[in-house]
């Protein structure tokens, strides 16, 4: 695991956006994993200004997301999809066939995470997987007791993570308490991976994945057992470091 520490966020979503942006221009036909969440908004805003300046186009850009959650409408504002249409797929100009993200308002869920991981795989696997990561060490929505094995499935959100995105809502109580998630197992199939870390709030949760044990209670341990994962994380996250 390489870990490039940066000032702040605006370094972050700089650094983040010139490594995804040489990745897009190396690879002919590029397979991106997505996240969501505040982390990787700055990015999102660099990669849409890049496309504004005429400085690159996503035309052969395939994404994935890692999440969505369940019961939620596609057009909902709290949906992920709105999300990433809001932040970055809606401005660049990627075809919106290439565009994927799990359907959680389907009648047949366990299909979708079926067919979800069979999408990933006909693509020929993600590129490069971006990925925020949780206080309590999730990735995704694997909440700590996943197993690391796990492919793409359906997940009851701990509470922590309710209460840490109701910031999005209007109460905790309209936060859906299930998500489609991509799975460890499938986020591990990545041929890169490429970790945000963000905050003083993060600064624990930092310091446990870089010094402490690989463990399922701790989901993002696992990056350490993959061959190539970059970790950008800004002064305040680093604040902590043993
Ligand atoms: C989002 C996701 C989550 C977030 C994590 C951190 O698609 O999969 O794992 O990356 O909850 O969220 P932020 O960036 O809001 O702190």
């Amino acid at each position: 695991m390489e870990i490039i520490k940066v000032r702040d966020y605006e370094e972050l979503s700089q650094k983040a956006s010139s490594y995804i942006l040489s990745k897009v221009k190396q690879i002919e036909s590029p397979v991106l994993g997505l996240a969501t969440g505040s982390t990787p908004e700055g990015l999102y805003s660099q990669l849409v200004d890049e496309y504004k300046k005429g400085n690159i186009s996503y035309k052969n850009v395939t994404t994935f997301n890692l999440d969505e959650y369940t019961n939620i409408d596609s057009t909902d504002p709290n949906s992920y999809h709105f999300f990433m249409n809001k932040h970055l797929l809606g401005h660049i100009d990627i075809p919106k066939t290439q565009i994927n993200l799990p359907n959680g308002s389907v009648q047949d869920l366990e299909a979708e995470c079926l067919e979800y991981d069979e999408k990933i795989t006909r693509a020929g696997k993600i590129d490069l997987q971006i990925l925020g990561i949780g206080v309590n060490g999730h990735i995704g929505f694997n909440e700590p007791g996943t197993p690391f094995t796990s492919r793409t499935h359906i997940v009851t959100l701990d509470e922590s993570t309710r209460e840490a995105n109701s910031r999005f809502f209007s109460s905790i109580d309209e936060v859906p308490t299930h998500a489609i998630t991509m799975g460890i197992g499938t986020i591990m199939e990545s041929k890169e991976i490429l970790l945000l870390v963000s905050g003083e709030q993060k600064a624990d949760t930092l310091n446990r994945l870089l010094n402490g044990e690989v463990s399922e209670d701790f989901p993002a341990s696992i990056l350490h057992n993959h061959s190539k994962v970059t970790v950008i994380a800004d002064a305040a996250a680093c604040s902590k470091l043993a």
